[in-house]
């Protein structure tokens, strides 16, 4: 029996904003979800292997597990873009997936912002399409370029601003979505070490401010643990989850002053082995 109780962002003026009224009921579940690909000439490809997995609004769980067992299939499968059929039961924000759902916000690891739009203009964008005036989208677009610390570069185009500010503008584009309901696959995986931190800190700086439900993709073990509340290992394709482990490091967390303490090593060569006897399994 699915829990989950709808999910729909109240509005700030015309702004969405996320109901933490919601915290504690379900935001994602997955109840025994395989998936297969079919291949032109070749026997289908078993992508999932009866996956089960649930996730608290509110809630922040990194999944993590070796290359090609089914993370960002299963992103794309909530996202409701994958015309795949699938066996199992998906729901996300109480609905099954469909595509162009506004309680799902998408962050990849390429930041995809449109060139010919200012810094302020990508991180508006996703408040045009849904028909947020522009005043007002503008005002929030801009708050959370501060927030990023990218004020000073409301007018800048991609072009002149570094990989790392781009996948800032990135996240105030996310975040100024509203959706209680966050995708992220491996969104600071193509970044320098220190900026990489940088941007870990402003992605719990907002997430504390305003409990969205993110579900997080990284190959990076020490950020799923500095990030998480939950981290889920996968094993090798087929993939299935073979751990899931809790992750009770006190908030509001420092991801950099978290570098130093013997609970998040602790944490770290935990799940550091878990991933190996997954990524041997098959
Ligand atoms: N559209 C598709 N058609 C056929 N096979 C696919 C398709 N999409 C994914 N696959 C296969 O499904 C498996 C899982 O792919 P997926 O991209 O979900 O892996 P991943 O865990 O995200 O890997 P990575 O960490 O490298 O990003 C892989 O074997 C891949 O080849
Ligand atoms: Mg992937």
């Amino acid at each position: 029996m699915n829990e989950a109780r709808p999910l729909k962002p109240p509005m700030r003026g015309s702004v969405p904003c996320v109901n933490i009224t919601t915290a504690g009921g379900t935001a994602i579940n997955l109840r025994n979800l395989t998936v297969r690909f079919d291949v032109l000439n070749r026997p289908p490809v078993l992508a999932v292997d009866n996956v089960s997995l649930s996730i608290r609004a509110g809630e922040f769980v990194s999944l993590v597990g070796p290359s090609g067992c089914g993370k960002t299939t299963i992103l794309n499968l909530l996202t409701g873009l994958l015309p795949v059929t699938y066996e199992g039961e998906v729901t996300i924000a109480g609905r099954k997936p469909t595509a162009g759902n506004p309680d799902i916000a998408y962050m990849l690891a390429r930041d995809s912002l449109l060139p010919w739009r200012t810094a302020l203009g990508n991180a508006a964008y996703g408040l045009e399409i849904r028909n947020v005036p522009q005043a007002e989208r503008e005002a929030h677009a801009r708050e959370l370029l501060e927030k990023v610390g990218l004020g000073a570069f409301c007018d800048a185009y991609p072009k002149a601003l570094s990989h790392g500010m781009r996948q800032r503008c990135a996240l105030a584009r996310t975040f100024c979505l509203g959706s209680p309901v966050f995708l992220m696959d491996e969104p600071f995986g193509a970044l320098d070490a220190q900026t990489k931190l940088q941007l870990e800190d402003v992605l719990m700086d907002l997430w504390s401010a305003e409990q969205r439900t993110v579900l997080f993709v990284t190959h990076d073990l020490a950020e799923a643990v500095a990030l998480s509340d939950r981290v889920v290992v996968m094993s090798a394709r087929p993939g299935r989850i073979v751990a899931d482990v809790p992750i009770n490091l006190p908030r509001p967390r420092s991801v950099r002053a978290l570098q130093k303490s013997d609970d998040f090593h602790h944490l770290y060569a935990e799940l550091w082995g878990l991933l190996e006897q997954g990524s041997l399994e098959r």
